[in-house]
């Protein structure tokens, strides 16, 4: 089971032009976060996420235990001094296309070699099956945009969490990267549910019910 989720302002956005995205969610949507987090096995970000806001992706607001941190990281750009990679508050997995040895990674911390797809990506369905053998059954796509866009394009993700909080950002860093489409027809719909998360609103997709 795989679900991801994006935290975004009412217009789509995860951060502002200037790229400040703490924290765009309210305390509803922050515990919901926090709770996936204690629901998963794993969670997954883009290297991404991790140079931009140094994410320690714990459990903090709710009980629970913290999942197995992966970082995909194709080319060897994760900072040496991130707060995931020193804190070892959970196991932490860099997957990426470089060598071990040329990266300056603590050495608590698992790297996973990956062969890159025709691409050039991390192909989700090897890092979900890579994740499969290490017993993870539950995963998060936390983000960001990117990584979820690479899920969404393999199919792979069950549900897709928004958590949307009551502000209009303009313009910054859109939540959803999609290919455009010509034709209203091909927009694929599917089943949703929508629940009152204190400020935020919880929008669950159902991805694999389509309609
Ligand atoms: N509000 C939220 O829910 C939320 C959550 C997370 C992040 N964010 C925000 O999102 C912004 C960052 O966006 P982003 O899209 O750059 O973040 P990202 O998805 O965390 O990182 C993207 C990078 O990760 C690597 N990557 C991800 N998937 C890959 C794949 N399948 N194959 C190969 N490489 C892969 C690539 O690294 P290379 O460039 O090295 O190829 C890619 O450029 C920040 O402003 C952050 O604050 C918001």
């Amino acid at each position: 089971m795989v679900i991801a989720q994006i935290g975004q302002s009412l217009d789509g956005q995860v951060a502002t032009a200037t790229g400040q995205s703490k924290y765009i969610n309210h305390a509803g949507g922050l515990k919901h976060l926090h709770a996936l987090r204690a629901w998963a096995d794993a969670v997954v970000v883009g290297v991404g996420s991790v140079v931009a806001d140094d994410t320690k992706l714990t459990v903090r607001l709710v009980e629970g235990t913290n999942p197995m941190r992966v970082v995909l990281d194709p080319n060897g750009r994760v900072p040496s001094q991130a707060t995931l990679l020193n804190d070892r508050a959970a196991k932490t997995v860099v997957m990426t296309a470089r060598q071990a040895t040329d990266l300056s990674l603590p050495p608590h911390v698992t790297v996973a070699p990956m062969a890159l797809d025709d691409s050039g990506r991390l192909s989700p369905l090897l890092v979900l099956q890579w994740l499969e053998q290490a017993g993870c059954q539950r995963v998060l796509v936390e983000g960001g945009p990117a990584t979820i866009a690479g899920f969404m394009t393999t199919n792979s993700i069950d549900y897709l969490h928004f958590l949307s909080s009551a502000m209009l950002l303009g313009a910054g860093t859109p939540g959803v990267i999609r290919p455009p489409l010509s034709q209203l027809a091909q927009a694929q719909r599917f089943r949703m549910q929508a629940y009152q998360l204190d400020e935020d609103m919880l929008i669950e997709c159902d991805l694999k019910a389509l309609i």
